[in-house]
């Protein structure tokens, strides 16, 4: 990461570095390798900017959210909860400016299938009566053109480093269809494919099929107690490598949150509770995707709380041990 982007957060130094050293670590890079395969390295940072609901602002607070020293942007082609070409609009804005390069950005968005009428606010640029394998090249054109920016050398055409399926299909042989066709995008114009809102059935199903050239990279479900936070398909994804993805973290659990552990937790390392909560995911190994910019930079704010030793300690001894 660009130390630049951190020079106002860098804070007190203490016992294991300065903020920015850790707000470093926090972004340290994790190295999807694509199952060995043609695809090429990505970087994924451990702290994800989203971009759902932020309307108008989009572009501006991902531009913040970049000076501020995040890396990765979740987006999606789903007019009704973001805007991709803003969202564009803020990373173009933050590589002409030389804050970073498309190269050290991790840009992820999604294809939102609906099979509802052209003013559903959930529809992606397609003609939900086309096939489906044409719908997903109009979906992935527009993207590429929404997200597209100057790269270092001249001659790289634009990428998406990760694709990710929204939300599976009614059908395991849809979701299966799908799949073969996003693939043939692989490695080139998309370095990496994903998939959200996904039962265990369904990932096993993808990764457990001899015909699937690409698996996914990464699941992105919501953390919350309904779903015993994924325990079992959190130990999937770090048994096959798949970077686990959390959304509705703050938002599904508001207990937790108000929990007398987290107080502590916040107390100990003089943060907010949010900032506190973020950084005990982290730890599980899951990557959050924080939509707030508050307190100047919940990154810089969360690497700083994560790279404290006492955090695991805090955690593992208190009333909450499943959600470790
Ligand atoms: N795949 C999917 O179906 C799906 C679904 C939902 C979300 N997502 C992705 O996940 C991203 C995160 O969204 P989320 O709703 O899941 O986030 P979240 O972690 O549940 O947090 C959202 C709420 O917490 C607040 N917040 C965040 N950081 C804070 C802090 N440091 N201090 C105080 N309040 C804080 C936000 O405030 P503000 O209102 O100020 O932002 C917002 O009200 C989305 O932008 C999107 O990219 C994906």
């Amino acid at each position: 990461m660009a130390p630049h982007a951190l020079a106002d957060e860098t804070g007190p130094a203490t016992a294991t570095g300065t903020a920015q050293q850790v707000s470093c670590a926090l972004t340290q890079d994790l190295t999807l390798l694509g199952g060995g395969g043609p695809q090429p390295p990505v970087a994924t940072p451990r702290f994800i900017y989203g971009t759902a609901w932020k309307g108008d602002r989009t572009a501006d607070l991902v531009y913040q959210a970049l000076k501020c020293g995040f890396r990765g942007i979740d987006t999606a082609n789903q007019p009704g909860s973001y805007h991709e070409h803003l969202a564009g609009d803020g990373v173009r804005r933050a590589v002409a400016e030389g804050i970073v390069t498309r190269e050290s950005l991790y840009l992820q968005t999604k294809f939102t299938y609906t099979a509802d009428g052209p003013h559903h606010a959930d529809r992606g640029p397609q003609e939900p009566a086309a096939p489906l394998e044409e719908q997903i090249q109009t979906s992935v054109a527009r993207s590429l053109e929404d997200l597209a920016t100057i790269p270092s050398s001249s001659s790289a055409a634009p990428y998406l480093d990760c694709l990710v399926l929204h939300t599976p299909f009614r059908t395991t042989e849809e979701t299966m269809r799908y799949w073969r066709a996003i693939e043939t995008y692989v490695p080139h114009q998309i370095r990496h494919l994903g998939i959200a809102n996904a039962q265990s059935g369904i990932v096993e199903q993808i990764l457990y099929d001899e015909a699937v050239r690409f698996p996914p990279s990464v699941v992105q479900n919501s953390f919350t107690r309904k779903t015993d936070f994924d325990t079992n398909l959190r130990h999937l994804c770090r048994q096959r490598g798949i970077v686990f993805q959390t959304f509705w973290t703050l938002t599904a659990n508001a207990r937790l949150v108000g929990s007398r552990l987290i107080e502590d937790v916040a107390i100990c390392t003089g943060t907010s509770r949010e900032v506190a909560f973020y950084a005990l995911v982290l730890g599980l190994g899951a990557r959050p995707s924080s939509t707030a910019l508050r307190a100047r930079c919940t990154c810089a704010r969360t690497s700083r709380v994560s790279g404290r030793s006492n955090i695991g300690r805090t955690a593992r001894g208190g009333t909450h041990g499943r959600l470790i």
